[in-house]
Order: structure tokens, then sequence, then C-alpha cells
């Protein structure tokens, strides 16, 4: 983790937790940081709710004045029209999303959302000032066959293209074979492909843009190996899945930095 970045931990729910969940779980989340005197400078949280949770997640932040910035799990890549079912990011931008998670996945599996696609909805994204948080990763096939690198650069390659050097964006390298696996990347695997994945950022938009953006690594991520994970000068956060909706859990995630020296 280099200084310079503010390590950002983000929480994936995916499909959980209904509107109502949503709020109970966000209040306790805040009593948890708050009985451990978390310090927000030090590491910034941002929670992934469903589209239908944002806005109640929205109106508790700001009436408690909550540490966390919040953000969507995908969004359109066209601002409005007859695209039924789609979220533009007009609208992420009206609920005040900081962020929106582009190209995961499973979003990549189940809706068959190639790299041009992934590049549209990161247009987007920066049309409407939300940062996307651009996912990239190869399967244990890939991962076979090309090694860990080839895949998650080739991904990037293609999004970076479409975007510019002074855009702000996040990168999460998240390999499929870790993702609810149990099975997480070793500190070492996480950090060579985003030492990777920075120097391609550096190649397509300069080496002052690499040094500033944060690379996340996801997948199987926990309280016992974030310290590790972290400790790595390329790996500047993580985007947690399973471990995000439990509060006691995320919460110890969040506060890496009080147990980065146990852990190694
Ligand atoms: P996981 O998911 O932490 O449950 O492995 C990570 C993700 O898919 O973002």
């Amino acid at each position: 983790m280099a200084t310079l970045r503010c390590p950002l931990i983000a929480g994936n729910w995916k499909m959980n937790l209904d509107h109502l969940q949503s709020i109970a779980f966000v209040q306790k989340l805040g009593w948890a940081l708050k009985d451990a005197k978390y310090v927000e400078s030090n590491v910034e949280v941002a929670l992934f709710p469903p589209f239908t949770d944002l806005r109640s997640v929205q109106t508790l932040i700001n009436a408690d004045s909550l540490p966390f910035a919040f953000g969507a799990q995908d969004l359109s890549m066209f601002d409005d029209g007859a695209h039924t079912g789609d979220i533009s990011g007009l609208f992420l931008k009206a609920l005040e999303c900081s962020y929106v998670i582009v190209g995961h996945s499973e979003r990549r599996a189940d809706h068959s959302e190639d790299d041009a696609i992934v590049a549209a909805k990161s247009r987007a994204a920066i049309r409407h000032s939300l940062v996307p948080i651009v996912c990239v990763g190869e399967t244990a096939e890939d991962l076979e066959t090309h090694g860990a690198a080839k895949i998650p650069v080739e991904q990037l390659t293609k999004v970076l293209e479409a975007l510019d050097a002074k855009d702000n964006y996040v990168v999460a390298y998240e390999p499929v074979w870790a993702i609810g696996s149990g099975q997480a990347a070793t500190p070492d695997q996480a950090n060579d492909v985003a030492a990777a994945l920075r120097e391609t950022i550096a190649q397509v938009h300069g080496s002052e843009r690499a040094e500033a953006t944060r690379i996340l690594y996801g997948g199987s991520v926990k309280a016992a190996n974030i310290a590790s994970l972290m400790k790595r000068p390329d790996v500047d956060g993580a985007l947690v899945g399973g471990a995000s909706l439990d509060v006691s859990e995320f919460s110890s995630i969040i506060q890496f930095p009080k147990h980065v020296t146990l852990d190694s």
C-alpha cells in the first residue's frame, strides 16, 4: 500500500439485503466503527447495495453523518430512453452515489458483458461524475493457460483506451477463481498482477496517472488476510463480497491498519 493513495475498502453486497435490512446493517456498521474509534481519514469505506436500497442508504448516511461513500453495482451505458430494466448513471448521481462498479465477473458471466460493454459503461460513469471501479480478472482456466496477468491486462487496456488520463477511476483485480471460493490469491500473487495493471495504466495514461490510481484486490478477502494483502505496495484496498455482509468481519477488515503488524 503506497502512502500517497488513500486505501479504499469497498463492500459489494451483490444481491443481498433488502432496503430495510440495509438500514439495520449500515446503522450497526456505523456503531461498530464508532465504538472502535475508527478514523475516517485513514481508510475510505464505500458500500455497494442493490439498486433498491440506494435511497435508504443515502438517507441514513446523510442523516447520521456516517463516514461511508456508496455506489451502485452496475449502470447502463445509456443515459435515458427505451432500455427496460436498466439504470442510468444520471439517476445514480441524483442519489449522490460517488462510485459505480463496472465489469464485475458476475455481470460478465450472467449478462454477457464483454470488454466493449464494460468500456461503454465506464464512459457512462465518467459522463455523470461517478468513479467507475473497473473489475478485471482471470478465470481458473485463463490462469492455467496464460498465467495470471495476461487477461486482466487485456481487459483493462480495452477500458483505458476508452477513457482519458484525467478521468478518475479505480481498478479492482478480482481473480474469478478466488471470488466466493474461500481461496484468496496470495498477497504476492495479488501484488504481481496489481503491479502489471499499474504498468498498463502507465503505458496508456502515463506514469503520473498510474501512481495516483488505486488498485484494489478482490476475491475471498477476510479479516484474517486483509492485513497481509494491504502490506503489498501495489494493493491499495479491497473489494469485499461475502465478508462485507457481516458487520463485525467487515468492520475488522476496515480497521486493517490496527492489525497490520499481527499478520504478514
Ligand atoms: P468475495 O467476492 O469477497 O465473496 O469473494 C468478491 C467480489 O465478488 O467482489
